[in-house]
């Protein structure tokens, strides 16, 4: 299995510090936001990690990592997204990278307090498809939300005005190799992005979407300021990526 790391996107609602640097190289307390989901995607035993970035600070990330090895990556990769196409854009971009085999997507701005290792070994052992860990939140507006028929999900929407629960999708996804060809057949969105939530209702309509629901705190940090300020606190009190 790969670790696919997403560290591109303007930001914005993090302005004016992300002005001049890319979002995932700020501090979250004591290190870059982008060592979170490295040490997640280490954590479970997944070695081989692409990251795509874009921006001007792109060269900073080979500066910041080097080849990996202080981490743990036994195989480090960088490529670079044109322009603001959007989540599932970005993905396809790990096409040469990945192959046929499967892959764990991160979004780098996503920091967690447990960790991946077992929701990894339930998607290793499914036969095909993806998983999408959910998180309860207070604000569900600002992100990709399962709506549920039971235990079943039936949908995923984005970013809805009225949502269907308070189940967001967090920004790590297991794909199979499908994925690339499903991102091929899918149509900009009103924001002229591939978003990520259709991708992942194209999963859902072929019947090959499972979910678990994420254990311990998750923090987008470019959610908003109080956001990654919420992040830093909660890293500086409990820790991330634990595995006790
Ligand atoms: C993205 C996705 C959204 C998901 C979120 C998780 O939103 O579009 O579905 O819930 O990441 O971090 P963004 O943060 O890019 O607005």
């Amino acid at each position: 299995m790969k670790g696919v790391i997403l560290a591109g996107g303007l930001a914005s609602r993090l302005d004016p510090i992300t002005r001049v640097t890319n979002k995932q190289l700020l501090p979250v307390y004591n290190k870059p936001m982008i060592f979170y989901p490295i040490e997640a995607l280490v954590n479970a035993g997944i070695t081989e990690i692409l990251i795509v970035t874009s921006g001007f600070s792109a060269g900073d990330f080979l500066r910041l990592l080097g080849n990996g090895e202080a981490l743990g990556v036994e195989h480090l990769s960088f490529t670079y997204q044109d322009g603001a196409g959007g989540i599932a854009e970005a993905i396809s971009l790990a096409r040469p990278f990945v192959g046929d085999d499967r892959m764990v997507v991160i979004l780098g701005d996503n920091v967690i307090g447990g960790n991946i290792v077992e929701a990894t070994r339930r998607f290793a052992s499914q036969p095909r498809g993806a998983k999408v860990l959910l998180k309860e939140v207070e604000n569900p507006r600002a992100y990709g939300v399962a709506e549920l028929e039971g235990d079943r999900v039936v949908r995923f929407i984005e970013k809805p005005q009225d949502p269907p629960s308070n189940l967001a999708v967090t920004g790590i996804y297991f794909y199979d190799a499908q994925a690339f060809s499903l991102i091929e057949q899918l149509e900009r969105s009103d924001r002229g992005e591939l978003e990520v939530t259709d991708l992942n209702n194209a999963y859902l309509e072929r019947g090959e979407m499972t979910h678990d629901v994420l254990e311990g705190y998750w923090a987008d940090c470019g959610e908003s300021i109080d956001h990654y300020l919420r992040a830093c606190n909660l890293v500086a009190e409990h820790g991330a990526n634990r595995t006790d």
